[in-house]
């Protein structure tokens, strides 16, 4: 488990990157919180600097739109899946469950 950062930090709308290996993007998606791979799986794009449209996220860098809950996305030009992590709020702080992945945050 990692700590990405406090609730107040990220109201909706907004993401924030958690640097590591890999870095993770967190989103709140009108106050639901996610948690993706931040590299986008097309090529070396952070998906934490793209657009948030409701649970879908915009890559920065040539549009493909990802859906926050399944990491699936939906249209080209990706057409692999990001990673996603359960993400766990606890006394006003968001953590991201790596699986074991060393904190750096
Ligand atoms: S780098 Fe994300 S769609 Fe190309």
């Amino acid at each position: 488990m990692i700590t990405a950062c406090a609730v107040d930090d990220l109201p909706p709308g907004e993401s924030v990157r958690v640097d590591g290996k890999p870095a993770i993007a967190v989103f709140n998606a009108d106050g639901e919180f996610y948690a993706i791979d931040d590299t986008c799986s097309h090529q070396d794009a952070s998906l934490s600097e793209g657009w948030l449209e409701g649970c879908f996220v915009e890559c920065p860098l040539h549009a493909a739109l990802f859906d926050l809950r399944t990491g699936m996305p939906t249209c080209l030009p990706a057409k692999k899946a990001v990673r996603t992590y359960p993400v766990v709020v606890r006394d006003g702080v968001i953590y991201v469950d790596t699986g074991g992945r060393e904190a750096v945050a």
